[in-house]
């Protein structure tokens, strides 16, 4: 019996996150782009910086986290479970699904948004939770996805209760920056990247962890390590099933969620 509800529970996330996969491609450069690429990326990015964070002696954690609270975050960092790693991980596989519902003409426009446009496409962090919610997702991943862009809040006070949204804000910006998009003419160096992660992060009350990122991506950039790697070979059924540990069946609200966008 738990066999087969177990079953059909991998079914409904492979079916839900395959939808994203369709590319985006632009007719302007023939660029391909899909949410689950940047979402394996991101999760490898994110792995490897709370790998680096945890090996930094606690004195340097100190010294380079900027924020008034900054016990809460290294505390965070230094006491972290296998579970909140874990979470960590599928935080950013499935932070980006509700661009389900955002339309496919925004979502690959080779140029700048409107104002409108930018203000539907900044519901897909709504949409992703509203998603991890229909599918009983625990309540620590639905908050963090919900505040993935904090910018888009009008504080981030949000931080302290839920170190990981800083985490996979500034993950998520990198990751993105360092892909290619359909509205840039050209990669960005890492020095070009450095500069609109901060810019970015100004907007809203910047990260705590900005300095020791900024150390981080230099240092492997130096070393020609690519931090995008380690998932790459990831499946749907990878995701599917270790999702799976941070589902409650009984809190699911809808058996096959209606993930379809109007185009
Ligand atoms: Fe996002
Ligand atoms: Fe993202």
């Amino acid at each position: 019996m738990g066999l087969i509800m177990n079953k059909d529970l991998t079914d409904l996330l492979i079916e839900t996150y395959g939808q994203t996969i369709n590319d985006i491609i632009s007719k302007k450069n023939g660029l391909k782009i899909d949410t689950f690429t940047h979402s394996l990326k991101l999760s490898a990015c994110m792995v490897e910086f709370v790998d680096y964070l945890r090996k930094m002696p606690l004195s340097e954690l100190n010294k380079k986290i900027k924020h008034k609270d900054k016990d809460l975050f290294i505390n965070y960092i230094k006491n972290l479970s296998f579970a909140q790693y874990d979470k960590l991980i599928v935080m950013c596989w499935w932070h980006d699904i509700g661009k389900i519902k955002i339309s496919k003409k925004i979502l690959a426009k080779p140029g700048k948004l409107t104002e409108d446009e930018y203000k539907e496409m900044s519901k897909h962090s709504v949409h992703s939770a509203n998603l991890l919610r229909e599918l009983g997702f625990s309540d620590d991943i639905i908050a963090s996805v919900f505040f993935h862009h904090p910018k888009n809040f009008s504080e981030k006070k949000i931080y302290v209760f839920l170190p990981a949204i800083s985490l996979l804000e500034i993950t998520d910006i990198y990751t993105a920056l360092r892909e290619p998009r359909v509205y840039r003419e050209k990669d960005l160096t890492l020095e070009e990247s450095i500069k609109i992660l901060q810019s970015e992060l100004e907007k809203g009350l910047g990260n705590p962890f900005y300095k020791i990122f900024v150390e981080f991506i230099t240092e492997k950039e130096n070393e020609h390590y690519d931090i995008f790697k380690k998932f790459e070979k990831t499946t749907l059924k990878d995701i599917a099933e270790k999702s799976m540990h941070y589902i409650d069946k009984s809190k699911q609200i809808s058996a096959a969620p209606v993930v379809k966008n109007e185009d």
